[in-house]
């Protein structure tokens, strides 16, 4: 604190003499900006607020240094009668909740917003109009309150989620370096992560997501959006040896999973030929065999890559990572294989802020702020 005045004492000075050019005043700015940031680590005290809007969940969590204080998210139920996300109704839906979630969030931790030591916002990947919101409220608010912004890749949030501790207790944590299986709606990856801020994407796929797939396929089916969480609860029920789909023949780490949504289509097209009924009688079998099939591409490229790299820190993240039958197929491999695995609370595995949060919190610590005009960006290539 004395630090911090003493600085900004001389800053002004210096300032009202006019004897800093444009050039030294952001020096002295991002300067300052650091010894801020320094003095409240040392004091163990920063509060994040994050807030995520990539998708179509407007959510707002609250940090204090790494223990969520509060997490609110409203998901948005318009979009289950069109079978996939609407953009424009995705974006507007964010417009109505943002306001409300965001209070609710810091309500719910017991902090005002003068309390917040900067706010962490999903910059991208995302759908534009939808990251726009976020990002629009976010600047809103740092400007009022005087707040300094800190923007996430969504993508690294999901993986940092495993940073996340809860107020009664820490959560395990993966050692660094660990590789991170981030399968979601848009994305599925390999993540090696060798900290906070040096991931490298090992293997990805070449065109759908395993979510993405898995949503096309319960479309198909008559199922209503999003499929995944529903495939998940009847492939229960089902015998995942009932129906032979086509696997992929991928070279390295890569993923494809358009063929598998193919063959599955082809088989529905097939069989309802002869027989109109056959979706409703064959259900639970199809969810079972369909999802044994995406676990398997999934697990296999992964003990691969656990093999080539010789990590055994082996993550889980994305949304299909609440998936109860991956869950249980990574937990199997592990134990065979001598991993130490890293399933997330279900509650960090969908879209949420709390791991925006957590990612921004990294971010922070090294006083990488965002300036007033950072844009959303839509797709993850373009992401710094
Ligand atoms: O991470 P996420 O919330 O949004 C994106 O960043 O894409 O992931 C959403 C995806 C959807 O495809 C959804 O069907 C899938 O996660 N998902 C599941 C389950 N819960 C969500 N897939 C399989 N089993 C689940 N239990
Ligand atoms: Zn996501």
């Amino acid at each position: 604190m004395i630090v911090d005045t003493i600085f900004v004492n001389i800053f002004v000075t210096l300032l009202t003499e006019k004897e800093l050019s444009p050039l030294s005043y952001i020096i002295t700015y991002k300067v300052n900006t650091k010894i801020t940031i320094l003095h409240n680590f040392m004091n163990n005290n920063i509060t994040i607020l994050g807030i995520e809007s990539s998708c179509d969940d407007t959510s707002a969590a609250v940090l204090r240094n790494t223990t969520l204080l509060s997490s609110v998210i409203a998901s948005q139920a318009v979009h289950e009668k069109y079978g996939g996300v609407i953009p424009e109704l995705a974006s507007r839906a964010h417009q109505q909740n943002i306001v409300p979630v965001v209070d609710t969030a810091l309500k719910e931790a017991g902090v005002t917003v003068d309390q917040i030591d900067a706010i962490a916002f999903t910059r991208g990947p995302g759908l534009l109009g939808s990251l726009m919101v976020g990002t629009s409220f976010t600047k809103g608010l740092s400007i009022a309150h005087n707040i300094p912004m800190v923007e996430v890749n969504h993508l690294h949030g999901h993986i940092l989620s495993h940073f996340v501790d809860l107020p009664d207790r820490e959560l395990p944590h993966p050692n660094y370096p660990f590789l991170c299986l981030l399968v979601s709606g848009g994305h599925t990856q390999i993540v090696k992560v060798d900290a906070p801020d040096k991931m490298e994407i090992v293997g990805t796929t070449i065109d759908d997501a395993a979510g993405e797939a898995l949503d096309k396929c319960a479309k198909v089916m008559g199922l209503p959006y999003p499929g995944g969480p529903i495939i998940d609860r009847l492939a229960k029920e089902g015998n995942k040896e009932a129906f032979k789909f086509a696997k992929p023949r991928v070279e390295g780490l890569n993923y494809s999973f358009s063929g598998l949504k193919t063959s599955f289509l082809y088989t529905l097209r097939d069989s309802v030929a002869e027989n109109e009924n056959f979706i409703e009688q064959n259900k639970a079998d199809l969810c079972a065999s369909l999802l044994h099939t995406v676990v398997d591409i999934l697990v296999d490229k992964l003990i691969k890559a656990s093999k080539l790299y010789n990590i055994k820190d082996i993550a889980l993240g994305g949304g299909v990572s609440a998936n109860s039958a991956l869950r249980a197929r990574i937990e199997a491999e592990g134990a065979k294989r001598h991993w130490r695995t890293f399933l997330p609370e279900l509650k960090f595995t969908t879209d949420n802020a709390a791991m925006i949060a957590v990612a921004g919190y990294y971010r922070y610590l090294k006083g990488e702020l965002s300036p007033l005009d950072a844009t959303p960006i839509a797709r993850y290539e373009e992401m710094i």
